[in-house]
């Protein structure tokens, strides 16, 4: 017990108390005992929700890189910092120490300023995971460039536009990715990207699956020459707290997908310490996340959080279903894994499969489990607590998003008492309150409403790249004076919040954030539609799946319905990605509207989810006739 960083639900009460009372001097002392500062701070904290504007740390100068490489080499040169997991598993895994970390991303450093790239360019990263795409992030981050990592399940027209919002200057990719059974040609995508992009003047490929690919001659290049000429030391830029650190993009309930901006020293402070406390990391521990550093949970929770404490982090190419269902407990028995972080519909699609498969392995060294992304079930929460925790592990169920950069609400393992699906009690410095559709704070317990935060924390996105005035309306406008998260959630009678899903109009489909409009927009390309409005309804491996309501256009009135249904799947492939699928469509003659012609949402997802009994008030509609047709056509 005397080890963990919190000892007891007691010191975690105080802790959070003077978090709450002094913010300023808690995350002073927490900066203070941890990091490599080259200056320190000048203020703590400024900070104004109307304008709105944060800076933590302000006057400070640091390296993150630093922080999470350099620093550990006295102590931990040859501690791994990356165990890569490959694909396949007949392939060698391959640890990577604290040491070679550094040399392999000074070389990275180095080749992309010897293509010209500076501070505060911004670098596209479109890579699988493969330890490249750790060490292009740390690269970036060492010469203060800008990295926006974008998934690379993502299609070339999704890719373009993030490349083209953020203008960057460069891309790394690979030349193709393994994925279970699978080859998928990465650098051809960006190809295709690139053909509506301007701004790229370099492209660096890593050799992974040796597949074909066109190199434009100069504009890319492979980079394993590159590396293997570059110099292996390179002095970290020394950057200021406020300074960009990355941008990553996620799904906006309306238009295009938000650059999240965030900045350098908050970031890390906030990540290192929820990482520690939030996972129990104790020296020598062997922790993995399954998530693709693709989405903020790989950025703050494989690469930084970890990191900056010195940990040794696994990061998996591969899927949990190859070469079958026990690839996970197989990973976790090889590496010894203490702690285990992953999404609910990873645990769901892996519950419904043979037991054996998980009995196989030996798990006796779990200590910690975990879960984000979305709400977990009980029937989930279960099956993760006794067959892979043997119901001696603690689940903490991790609530955050792209936008807070790090956890906010969730357990404290061993210390507080967990219950499943809640994430329980927020952590340090985290003040949530619940409001209600008028903008009252709804007190005491018991209650709930919209999950709001009422103080600035590190690690909050500090802006939308581009866009300020999109930021300022998206998150701090609902409710003046606090950050809206878009979420609704409970508190229970303890105290406990539990998160209940989105209040507007983003959908978690397999813990990915989609965003209605985007898929909608791609749909009404297909040139035989007219009309569109997507819906989630409750699915049992993907938490929520997508209903498409389509009108078509008189043209496509005669046209087959299934090939329809294949082609509208195919537009949303390209212009989105396979994530962003419909699983049902339903074509019909309208949708319904309000008499400002406002698409009534509400109405089409009970329809979606079967409960039409209760479909409130509808006489209000402009054309209350369609929703009896729309309830017959249900599929
Ligand atoms: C949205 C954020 C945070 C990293 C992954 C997703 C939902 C996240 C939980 C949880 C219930 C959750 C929320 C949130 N969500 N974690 N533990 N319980 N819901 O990041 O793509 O920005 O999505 O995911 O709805 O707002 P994201």
């Amino acid at each position: 017990m005397s080890n963990y960083h919190i000892k007891s639900l007691e010191e975690y009460f105080n802790v959070y108390r003077r978090s709450i009372r002094n913010p300023e001097t808690f995350w002073a002392e927490v900066a203070e005992e941890h990091f490599l500062w080259r200056k320190k701070w000048d203020k703590v904290l400024e900070w104004d929700f109307k304008e709105p504007k944060i800076e933590w740390f302000k006057g400070a100068k640091l390296n993150i890189t630093e922080n999470c490489i350099d620093r550990h080499l006295v102590t931990k040169a040859d501690q791994p910092a990356i165990l890569f997991e490959p694909n396949n598993p007949d392939e060698d895994s391959i640890a990577i120490s604290y040491r070679q970390l550094h040399e392999r991303v000074c070389k990275m450093a180095n080749v992309l300023k010897s293509k010209g790239i500076q501070k505060g360019d911004r670098v596209v990263i479109y890579m699988p995971m493969i330890p490249e795409l750790a060490v292009s992030l740390l690269a970036c981050a060492r010469i203060g460039a800008v990295h926006s990592v974008v998934f690379a399940g993502f299609s070339s027209s999704a890719l373009a536009a993030r490349i083209n919002d953020c203008e960057a200057k460069a891309v790394m990719t690979s030349d193709g990715s393994f994925r279970g059974a699978k080859t998928i040609a990465i650098k051809a995508i960006v190809d295709e990207a690139l053909k509506n992009c301007t701004t790229v003047e370099t492209v660096l490929v890593v050799n992974r699956t040796g597949e074909d690919v066109q190199m434009q001659v100069g504009r890319d290049h492979w980079l394993e020459p590159l590396l293997d000429e570059a110099d292996s030391h390179c002095d970290a830029e020394i950057m200021d707290a406020e300074d960009p650190l990355f941008i990553l993009y996620t799904s906006g309930s309306t238009g295009k997908p938000k650059g999240m901006l965030h900045t350098t020293a908050g970031y890390m402070v906030y990540t290192a310490y929820t990482f520690k406390n939030v996972f129990q990391y104790q020296d020598e521990d062997v922790y993995w996340c399954t998530a693709d550093i693709g989405w903020i949970t790989g950025h703050s929770y494989i690469v930084y959080g970890p990191l900056a404490n010195g940990a040794t982090t696994v990061m998996f190419e591969g899927v949990p279903s190859y070469p079958d269902f026990s690839r996970f407990w197989e990973i976790i028995e090889k590496h010894k894994v203490n702690q285990f972080y992953t999404a609910p519909t990873a645990i769901r699609a892996l519950a419904k499969e043979n037991l054996d498969y998980v009995t196989g392995s030996d798990l006796s060294s779990l200590k910690v489990l975990g879960t984000v992304g979305e709400p977990i079930n009980e029937e989930a929460w279960h099956w993760y607590n006794d067959h892979i925790g043997d119901k001696k592990s603690p689940i903490v169920d991790t609530w955050w998003q792209t936008e807070t950069g790090g956890i906010m609400i969730s357990p404290i393992p061993f210390i507080t008492p967990t219950k499943p699906t809640y994430a329980t009690l927020p952590l340090p410095g985290i003040q949530p309150v619940l409001m209600d559709e008028n903008g009252n704070e709804i007190f005491g317990n018991q209650v709930d409403g919209r999950l709001c935060i009422q103080f600035p924390w590190p690690s909050i996105a500090r802006s939308i790249w581009g866009n300020h005035q999109r930021y300022a309306e998206t998150y701090f406008s609902a409710f003046p004076g606090m950050y809206f998260t878009g979420d609704g959630a409970l508190r229970d009678e303890v105290g406990y919040y539990r998160i209940t899903g989105r209040v507007d109009d983003v959908i978690i489909v397999s813990g990915h954030n989609l965003g209605t409009a985007p898929i909608e927009d791609a749909i009404n390309e297909h040139n035989a539609v007219a009309e569109s409005a997507i819906v989630g309804y409750p699915h049992d491996i993907k938490g929520n799946a997508l209903y498409g309501y389509v009108i078509l256009k008189e043209t496509g009135e005669n046209r087959d319905r299934d090939n329809l249904k294949k082609e509208i799947n195919q537009v949303i492939t390209e212009h989105i990605g396979p994530i962003a699928k419909l699983d049902k469509i339903q074509f019909t003659a309208g949708l319904p509207k309000t008499r400002s012609g406002k698409i009534m949402r509400r109405i089409l997802r009970k329809i979606a989810s079967n409960e039409t009994e209760n479909l409130g008030d509808i006489s209000t509609l402009l054309n209350p006739e369609i929703v009896d047709e729309i309830i017959k056509g249900k599929i």
